[in-house]
């Protein structure tokens, strides 16, 4: 067991809160801190049931090539301390052929090592050329960048994952919390005893797949956004975002 500094037992606290809440989406990356956030991550899911947890990581694209995405994913499972529920290509990338990274997370389905494939950064060409190498598995879920200010997926992505029934996962849907002083957001928010960041995280939950995954490290962030969830936006409401924002 390592020393962990002060920041990091204090992400670990707001990680354990965020689960005690509801929020049981966890999302990390190998290239996040060089490994230290699954390491953090590990550490924080000690002790809450496995079965509730929905656990995310990501092979990095210097990765891509067959031998490299299993040692990869064997060494995040490995800091994580269990096995991956979703696992995605971090980004596409432009040395390696797609099929021969799916051809790679094929057998670590087959390992029991993840359980779903996935794709982040991806449009829907990419999406479809990936499943069309997949043989007995399908890209159950996409993350890219999805907010109410910034919404190009909106038309295309989000319509594709809709109806193809993959999960749409939404970075960076707080805009690193510029949303918290929005006024738009604020004044919709009054209407409900909510705050602009509640607003906007609500009005992502309302889009059909998308699975908005803030980051807070700070106990009253995580407490803030599981208030987004238990309520509902009105249409019109909604719309005023779609269209305003
Ligand atoms: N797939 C990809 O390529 C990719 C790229 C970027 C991000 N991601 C994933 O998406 C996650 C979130 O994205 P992100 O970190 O870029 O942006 P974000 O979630 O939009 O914003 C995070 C920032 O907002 C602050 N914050 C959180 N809750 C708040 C609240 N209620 N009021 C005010 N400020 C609040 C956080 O502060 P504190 O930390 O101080 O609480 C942090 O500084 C990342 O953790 C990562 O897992 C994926």
């Amino acid at each position: 067991m390592g020393f962990d500094s002060s920041a990091d037992q204090a992400s670990i606290a707001a990680l354990r809160r965020g689960i005690e809440l509801g929020m049981t989406v966890i999302d990390t990356a190998e290239m996040y801190a060089g490994g230290r956030a699954e390491e953090l991550v590990g550490k924080a899911i000690k002790g809450f049931d496995r079965d509730e947890l929905f656990i995310v990581t990501k092979v990095w694209p210097s990765h891509a090539r067959y031998d490299d995405v299993l040692k990869a994913a064997a060494a995040s499972s490995r800091r994580l301390g269990t096995y991956i529920d979703l696992y995605l290509l971090h980004w596409p990338s432009s040395e390696v052929p797609i099929c021969e990274t799916m051809r790679a997370m094929e057998k670590l389905v087959e390992m029991g090592l993840i359980r779903h494939i996935g794709l982040s950064n991806f449009g829907v060409k990419g999406i479809e050329e990936a499943r069309a190498c997949l043989k007995n598995n399908d890209i159950a879920a996409v993350q890219n960048r999805f907010s109410p200010l910034y919404k190009k997926d909106y038309y295309d992505v989000i319509l594709y994952a809709q109806r193809e029934g993959m999960m749409y996962m939404a970075y960076t849907p707080i805009e690193k919390g510029v949303l918290a002083g929005n006024d738009l957001l604020r004044r919709i928010g009054e209407k409900y005893g909510k705050t602009p960041i509640q607003v906007a995280l609500n009005w992502l939950i309302c889009i059909e797949p998308v699975v908005p995954i803030p980051k807070a490290s700070r106990i009253e962030h995580v407490e803030e956004n599981a208030g987004a969830m238990g309520w509902r936006l009105s249409r019109e409401d909604f719309e005023e975002i779609l269209n305003k924002l």
